[in-house]
């Protein structure tokens, strides 16, 4: 199916991931963009006055019927999400968009949506398998037996279940993408579900403006991830969106860095150097985790390609403009 022309819905188009990918569908030839999210609207990341924007509550049956009115494409990444200190103390809050992506996937059945896709994620892989900092990349079928990460991992895994099941036994075509961790400008910096990326961006720069040459890391350094530029998801969505893929496949970078490489970058593109602070008990999450993309190669002969390096300054660039403007984020 091609966006050209299509008429879209995007879930969660306030948030970080959602509000990029507005403008990248209407690149596309979007025949019109319907963005929703629950936030504010004066909360939004990004507000694209040339599309229709909805305030509306997605857990609820009704404002999910009365989002897909219309609607030939859905992109559903509404979630109550975040990084580590987010979702170790928010279990349950994470687990609760299992009624967004039901309510999401029964309206979408009932309103005759041509193709619906979900935005899942790395976390719901089993825990088994990244045990070690020095990982093997996790291929799609490492889901199963299931053990992925608790409340979060959990709810995404029975979601993308939920969409094999609505296409199997309803004919709801369904596209799902694993997201491995995703980070880039216009995302969340502070206030407590920001990622490592911006994370580490943020501390370094504060350390930098403050003088005080010292930065808190979260667990002892060692652990490992990949981390995908929010221009090379959009891509990803959008060609997994058009394709074939009925299974779940993983949308990540494989540039696998320790936290420690990740902040030996976030210094040198700062110019500083500063004393290292781990904090052990702090939320530490998998101890290795990167993406095997070897499917997402033979399916589409493309994978996620923007160095760590280019996209952490561009990242790194935008949170110092928002420091020194002091806008904050919710
Ligand atoms: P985000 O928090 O910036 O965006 C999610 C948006 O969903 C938020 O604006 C939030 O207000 C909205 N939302 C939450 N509950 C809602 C509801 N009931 N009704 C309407 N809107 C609601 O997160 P993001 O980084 O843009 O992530 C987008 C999607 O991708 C999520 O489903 C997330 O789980 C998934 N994902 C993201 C990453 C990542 O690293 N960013 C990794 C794996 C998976
Ligand atoms: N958030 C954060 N903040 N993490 C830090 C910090 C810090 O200041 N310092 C070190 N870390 C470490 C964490 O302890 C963790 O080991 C690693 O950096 C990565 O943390 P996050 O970026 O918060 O999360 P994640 O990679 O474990 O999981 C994220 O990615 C998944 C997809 O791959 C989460 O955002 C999940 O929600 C997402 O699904």
């Amino acid at each position: 199916m091609n966006i050209r022309g299509a008429q879209v819905l995007v879930c969660g188009a306030g948030g970080f991931i959602g509000g990029h990918l507005v403008n990248r569908l209407l690149d596309d030839g979007a025949a019109s963009v319907r963005a929703v999210d629950i936030k504010p609207f004066e909360d939004w990341y990004q507000k694209n006055p040339t599309v229709e924007n909805l305030v509306l509550d997605l857990q609820e049956k009704s404002a999910c019927i009365e989002a897909t009115q219309g609607i030939d494409a859905v992109f559903q990444l509404a979630a109550d999400m975040g990084g580590m200190g987010f979702i170790e103390n928010n279990k349950a809050l994470c687990m609760l968009s299992v009624l967004t992506n039901t309510h999401m996937l029964m309206a979408a059945r009932e309103a005759g949506v041509k193709r619906f896709f979900y935005s899942s994620s790395a976390c719901v892989y089993n825990g088994e398998k990244q045990t070690n900092p020095d990982v093997v990349a996790l291929k799609e079928e490492d889901a199963y037996p299931a053990l992925p990460e608790d409340g979060y991992g959990w709810e995404k895994l029975f979601s993308e279940r939920m969409c094999r099941h609505f296409s199997e036994d309803y004919g709801l075509e369904t596209r799902v993408a694993r997201f491995h961790n995703v980070y880039g400008p216009l995302g969340t910096w502070q206030g407590g579900r920001e990622k490592a990326p911006a994370a580490i961006c943020r501390k370094v720069l504060e350390a930098k403006i403050s003088g005080k040459h010292e930065i808190e890391i979260w667990g002892d350094g060692h652990q490992t991830r990949s981390f995908m530029y929010v221009d090379d998801c959009t891509e990803g969505v959008v060609k997994i969106f058009k394709s074939s893929i009925e299974e779940p496949i993983n949308l990540g970078s494989d540039e696998l860095v320790t936290i420690n490489q990740l902040v030996d970058i976030a210094e040198e593109i700062a110019g500083v150097k500063l004393k290292r602070n781990y904090n052990l008990t702090a939320p530490r999450g998998v101890n290795g985790r990167n993406s095997d993309n070897t499917k997402i190669l033979g399916y589409l002969d493309w994978e996620p390609s923007i160095k760590l390096r280019d996209g952490l300054a561009r990242t790194m660039a935008w949170i110092e403009q928002q420091m020194l403007t002091g806008v904050t984020t919710k």
